[in-house]
């Protein structure tokens, strides 16, 4: 079956890379053999079923999810999901916002730009979808995301709870309360 999100295209310049550095890494969309990967040696073990209804979701077309791999390791080193709607429109709407989460870069490759390409291609595929803006939650206490996003041209627009719950990996109900930013940027 072939869903929209497969004739989305992330251009060139940010999915392959311009500059040689660049190029030692992709952006692409995540396959199921990545989904280990994603548990970061076990850090994020916690998360595994989180992980697989994500990717379930990304196959219905309701999320895309963008991983970011080191060519000659072949080792997943980042990720950004996508999703076009939600519960509260201020997060997504289906229709002109996108809601970027789950953002993040493993330490030994931050700060050398990576973590902007993957919000670039996430911005990129809004747009093909007709969006024209993406917002983003931030932790209250995660100064140094939020100076990134703002550096990317996002704004704080509201202020969410951050309460959610999710199944672990060993079928616990677990009770998360993030206080956070919501923050928007106009992609059009
Ligand atoms: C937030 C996060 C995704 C950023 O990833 P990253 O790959 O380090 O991001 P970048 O390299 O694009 O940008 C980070 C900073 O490094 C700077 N930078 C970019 N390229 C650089 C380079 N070659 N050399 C030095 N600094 C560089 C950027 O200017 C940016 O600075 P700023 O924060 O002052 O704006 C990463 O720190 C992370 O995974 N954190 C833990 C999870 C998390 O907090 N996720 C966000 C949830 S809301």
């Amino acid at each position: 079956m072939t869903s929209i999100q497969d004739e989305m295209q992330i251009p060139p310049r940010i999915a392959e890379g311009g500059t040689v550095a660049e190029k030692e890494f992709i952006v692409r969309r995540l396959e199921e053999r990545d989904l280990p990967a994603l548990e970061w040696n076990g850090e994020f073990l916690h998360f595994r079923n989180l992980f697989l209804q994500a990717f379930e979701d990304m196959r219905m077309g309701t999320r895309l999810l963008l991983v970011m791999e080191h060519r000659p390791s072949g080792e997943i080193v980042g990720q950004i999901f996508l999703q076009w709607n939600s519960s509260d429109p201020r997060f997504a709407d289906g229709r002109r916002r996108g809601y970027l989460y789950s953002l993040r870069v493993k330490p030994a490759f931050q700060r050398r730009g990576l973590g902007t390409r993957l919000m670039d291609a996430a911005e990129e595929i809004l747009r093909q979808r007709g969006m024209d803006t993406a917002s983003i939650g931030v932790e209250k206490d995660n100064r140094d995301a939020r100076s990134l996003y703002e550096r990317q041209g996002y704004r704080i627009i509201a202020e969410d709870a951050g309460c959610w719950s999710y199944i672990d990996h060993l079928g616990k109900r677990q009770e998360v309360s993030e206080p956070a930013w919501l923050m928007e940027k106009k992609i059009s």
